[in-house]
């Protein structure tokens, strides 16, 4: 059946909003096309990646102040992905003069797109919060994952100019995780080993991603377990290793006490040893540069925590939490940005390590609780990674080595 368009967006197609308007619904109608959706749905919330200039590059920056020129306007609550950088703290954190104007430029052409400048993988965080059932179009990994499957809303991971064009005609096209019948478990997973720390679910994350691909796993085994940090933690492991972008966790997940959710005699996948995870996301190195904490970006908690294990010490080695910028501010009004300083520390805001320029800063090795980080870092950063513990990341920031 065609993919039938209500009077509205034939307008916005006509062009009879404006180039931009065109341009945006010329994008959401070819993937609505492409992917056999029969209509499209209104969203309530759009957010946007491709943020970074070390990814975008001139050609990414051109593009969009075209869009921009063209009178294109975001019509829903947009925010965007990380940049590359602190947008306020660049210069103390050693980012050079030229990659700061031109990331500044990316985020001015968002702006006069009418995209609010708010730079975070956890948009949920800082207000952004879909209701069950809500049709969203998001485009970072890990924040598609927790909206399908922690919020209960339904988005499909968009890419940059796909989310924009969402934000601009405030409609995507329904098809994938938007219909019910993509929504079902395609694998059981049996957790039967412990997983108890942030990393540990990350572990388990890696794994489970690895064999899903771009499946929907459904937990049995972890309703005692998991905590919001724990679901953020598992749900961008599995984004990286295997693009899983909805997952169930029986008795916890709203999906999964919906009917049929599960369909009978699923394949089932045993886990019961997370070490395979940690050998695959460490190398060897020794010395650490750098302890990162805040991916995805740190809630207030994850923070104190971070805070808790200092204890006032001094770190040797540099020690970043990255964050919404709004996250930070509640962070300073207690006094954890103060404290984090103390010991040497930065609590950072807007920015994500896979794509800010982490070589031209000087570092070479990381330590990092994140398994969707310790993932991406060496491919996309060039850096070398150890991966552990939030307690583990804290010693190798103070003592300046990894201690096994
Ligand atoms: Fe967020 Fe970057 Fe991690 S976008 S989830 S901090 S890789």
């Amino acid at each position: 059946m065609e993919l039938a368009l209500l009077p509205a967006e034939q307008a916005m197609l006509a062009g009879d909003l404006g180039p931009g308007v065109r341009k945006a619904m010329e994008i959401i109608v070819a993937l609505g096309r492409i992917y056999g959706a029969r209509r499209l749905v209104p969203v309530g919330s759009v957010q946007v990646a491709g943020v970074s200039y070390r990814n975008l590059g001139d050609a990414g920056l051109e593009f969009l102040q075209e869009w921009a020129d063209q009178s294109a306007r975001a019509r829903v609550p947009t925010t965007l992905n990380p940049a590359g950088m602190d947008l306020c703290a660049w210069r103390e954190l050693g980012f050079s003069e030229s990659f700061a104007r031109c990331q500044l430029a990316v985020i001015d052409a968002f702006r006069r797109l009418g995209v609010r400048t708010t730079c975070t993988c956890t948009p949920y965080l800082v207000g952004n919060v879909p209701c069950v059932g809500e049709h969203v179009a998001w485009a970072e990994s890990s924040a598609v994952s927790y909206a399908n499957s922690v919020l209960g809303a339904r988005t499909n991971r968009e890419g940059g100019p796909s989310a924009l064009a969402a934000a601009i005609t405030g409609r995507t096209a329904a098809y994938g995780l938007h219909l019910d019948e993509n929504r079902r478990a395609t694998l059981r997973v049996s957790v039967r080993c412990p997983v108890g720390t942030l990393s540990d679910f990350g572990a388990l994350g890696y794994l489970v991603g690895r064999k899903a691909r771009n499946g929907v796993p459904y937990f049995v085994g972890l309703e005692d377990a998991c905590s919001d940090a724990a679901l953020r933690a598992l749900g961008a492991a599995m984004a990286a290793s295997g693009a899983v972008a909805l997952y169930h966790v029986a008795g916890v997940t709203p999906g999964a006490d919906e009917p049929d959710v599960l369909p009978p005699d699923p394949e089932t996948f045993v886990v019961d040893d997370l070490q395979p995870a940690y050998a695959a996301l460490n190398s060897d190195v020794r010395k650490i540069d750098l302890a990162w904490f805040g991916c995805p970006h740190a809630s207030l908690e994850e923070i104190a925590a971070v805070v808790r294990l200092l204890g006032g010490r001094r770190v040797r080695a540099a020690l970043w939490i990255t964050t919404a910028r709004e996250v930070r501010a509640q962070a300073e009004a207690e006094g954890l940005v103060a404290a984090v300083e103390t010991s040497g520390g930065r609590v950072v805001a807007d920015m994500c390590a896979v794509v800010a320029p982490m070589q031209e800063l000087g570092f070479r090795t990381l330590a990092t609780p994140s398994a969707k980080g310790a993932t991406y870092l060496p491919s996309h950063a060039g850096l070398q990674v150890r991966y552990g513990t939030v307690e583990q990341c804290v010693e190798a920031a103070v003592s300046g080595v990894w201690l096994d």
